[in-house]
């Protein structure tokens, strides 16, 4: 990757830099891709090992680029209590990977989440900014398919 990283510069060189310039370069680039960090551990003078402990424990953080369709299964109790564990299970199969990855073609990426603020629409899952609730594990399938093929307005 050929990328800039003068936008480190605005922040001191010093390891409380650190957390800050994580979320900055993940809103950058979407993730935080390998070559970002080495630079951020040489510009604050810290270990690749502690950048690296520190992006992994906040589940904010990625490590691979979001797919062009992010997948949000809810699990919070009304979804998990409607059926979200079938759902997920529906959905995974259906893209052959699993919550927290992304399709190897880079079109989908799944993400586990709590409560989506639509209760009553209970199974819940968005994609991308839209909402799709009261899903059944076939309905769910057939949205997953629609999906890969392009068919999907979302
Ligand atoms: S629990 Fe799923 S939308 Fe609230």
């Amino acid at each position: 990757m050929e990328a800039s990283f003068d936008y480190m510069r605005s922040y001191p060189p010093e390891p409380s830099s650190l957390i800050p310039l994580l979320q900055r370069t993940q809103e950058r680039f979407g993730y935080l891709p390998r070559e970002a960090l080495e630079e951020i551990a040489n510009y604050l003078g810290v270990p690749l090992s502690r950048v690296y402990g520190v992006a992994t424990f906040y589940a904010q953080f990625r490590f691979e680029p979001l797919g062009k369709y992010v997948v949000k299964i809810c699990h919070g109790t009304a979804c998990h209590v409607n059926g979200a564990v079938n759902i997920s299970q529906a959905i995974t199969e259906e893209l052959g990977v699993e919550e927290g990855q992304t399709t190897e073609d880079g079109l989908v990426t799944l993400e586990r989440v709590a409560c989506l603020g639509c209760c009553s629409l209970a199974p819940v899952i968005m994609i991308n900014d839209k909402v799709f609730g009261k899903l059944t594990p076939d309905k769910v399938r057939k949205l997953m398919r629609k999906l890969r093929e392009g068919k999907l307005d979302v």
